[in-house]
């Protein structure tokens, strides 16, 4: 204990991370699935993330089954942007292999982490997939998502994955731990995935932190842009996968849908994953505070400027 007080405060927090990452381990068979199926008579995702709640036209059923087709895709969405996290954390990892070795320690973790994460979301999303009928789509490739991501500047891409990571802590904490009749095993995922990220923002918000100390003003400047078309690329892949989602769920539900029901739905679809994958994060006040912190008046005009028309339209 000693040996880690003569440290310094940035070297124990990640001592810390290491320590509570130790205590809270678990298994994705032994501690959270233990051979439980989803319960398809249940919501997946809470009326407050999903927003099917939101259009009066659907029956219940149909209302829930579109809870659960979004579920499904909430379990991808996370596979996908957890390819990018990992092999950015594993770089950030090897910068401190011949320094900071509690720092080294904590980012091996949170990598291995986020590798047993996407292992999970792949299992849950076929545990899934083999309940529900065949046509849904994933419109984007993790690898090829993961590879344009990782292209960016280190800033832009830490600032992606600390808003992330701060959603999922919304999502959990907001919505899904409040909501009574969810599916228990789906509650159980976001439960377990929420603990890991719960520290995962820690080490998340010392790297951006250390990382902006080391840019120019011009090159912070760069890193902003890089910020802005990251969250335009999500943006993307959200209007991919929410026409899809609409196009499948339309394809399975109870009835059949008028040409203005369906174009009713797939505005709501898309709403609800931008609020999902873009609004929460970026609302989350600890999210606005480092932001404001690492950017320039100018600079914080220009994101809001960009995100004006997804925040509009949700
Ligand atoms: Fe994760
Ligand atoms: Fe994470």
């Amino acid at each position: 204990m000693n040996a880690v007080l003569t440290e310094s405060p940035r070297s124990v927090r990640y001592a810390q991370v290491v320590r509570i990452s130790k205590k809270s381990e678990w298994q994705i068979d032994r501690d959270l699935l233990q051979d439980r199926q989803f319960d398809f008579t249940r919501n997946f995702l809470p009326a407050g993330l999903s927003w099917v709640d939101t259009i009066p036209f659907l029956s219940k059923a149909d209302a829930r089954l579109l809870s659960q087709v979004q579920g499904r895709t909430y379990a991808y969405i996370f596979g996908l942007v957890e390819r990018f996290i990992s092999a950015k954390m594993l770089d950030q990892g090897r910068a401190h292999a011949l320094d900071d070795q509690h720092a080294m320690e904590a980012l091996v973790r949170f990598t291995n982490d986020e590798l047993k994460h996407q292992e999970l979301f792949r299992r849950v999303e076929q545990m899934i997939a083999d309940q529900m009928p065949l046509g849904y789509r994933q419109t984007a490739n993790p690898s090829d998502v993961a590879r344009a991501v990782l292209a960016a500047s280190t800033w832009a891409v830490l600032a992606l994955t600390c808003h992330i990571e701060l959603f999922v802590q919304s999502h959990y904490v907001e919505s899904i731990v409040t909501t009574a009749d969810l599916c228990p095993l789906f509650k159980d995922v976001f439960m377990y995935h929420w603990k890991d990220e719960s520290q995962h923002v820690v080490l998340d918000e010392l790297e951006w932190k250390d990382e902006h100390r080391r840019l120019s003003p011009e090159q912070r400047d760069q890193a902003v842009d890089d910020l802005i078309a990251l969250v335009g690329a999500v943006d993307g892949i959200l209007q991919a996968q929410s026409a899809a989602d609409t196009e499948y769920f339309v394809r399975i539900a109870s009835r059949e849908f008028s040409a203005a029901e369906i174009a009713d739905i797939q505005r709501v679809v898309l709403g609800a994953y931008r609020w999902q994958y873009i609004i929460t994060g970026v609302r989350h006040p600890h999210f606005g505070k480092l932001l404001a912190s690492m950017t320039t008046p100018a600079q914080m005009q220009r994101i809001q400027s960009a995100l004006a028309p997804i925040v509009a339209n949700a």
